[in-house]
């Protein structure tokens, strides 16, 4: 292992302990949980993430829109997760469901965008 791998490794993992750590002093949630719900069930409407199996729907803002988006801060999302929303009034989300989510959002609100 050269230098540079060492530093790249270190950094990765200084990197992910300040996300995680970030994300536990702010909020309960779980950003790796709510980002396997946002692919299991959000990505039947929104576009996830590029390259995902399912097609979204038009005129669905992508999460890369939604986590860029000033007006959608944490309590406007926390109020919208909430309540089910059309077309798909049947997603129900359990407070975890939405602390993850939010944890979620807030870690990609954090990182350069890339998509
Ligand atoms: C059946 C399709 C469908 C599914 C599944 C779905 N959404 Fe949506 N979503 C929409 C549509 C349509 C809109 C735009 C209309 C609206 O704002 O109500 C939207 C808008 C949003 C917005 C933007 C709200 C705003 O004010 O701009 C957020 C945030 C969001 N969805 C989160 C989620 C999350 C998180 C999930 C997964 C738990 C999810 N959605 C699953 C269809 C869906």
């Amino acid at each position: 292992m050269n230098l540079a791998t060492i530093r790249t490794l270190g950094l990765a993992v200084l990197g992910s302990a300040a996300l995680s750590g970030a994300a536990l002093a702010q909020q309960p949630g779980n950003a790796a949980a709510g980002e396997r719900m946002a692919v299991a069930v959000c990505a039947n409407c929104h576009l996830v993430r590029e390259g995902q199996p399912q097609a979204p729907m038009d005129s669905v803002p992508s999460f890369a829109a939604v986590a860029s988006d000033p007006a959608l801060n944490e309590m406007r999302l926390r109020g919208f997760l909430n309540r089910p929303h059309f077309p798909m009034p049947n997603i129900e989300l359990s407070r975890q469901q939405i602390d993850d989510l939010v944890a979620y959002f807030n870690a990609r609100r954090d990182q350069p965008k890339t998509r």
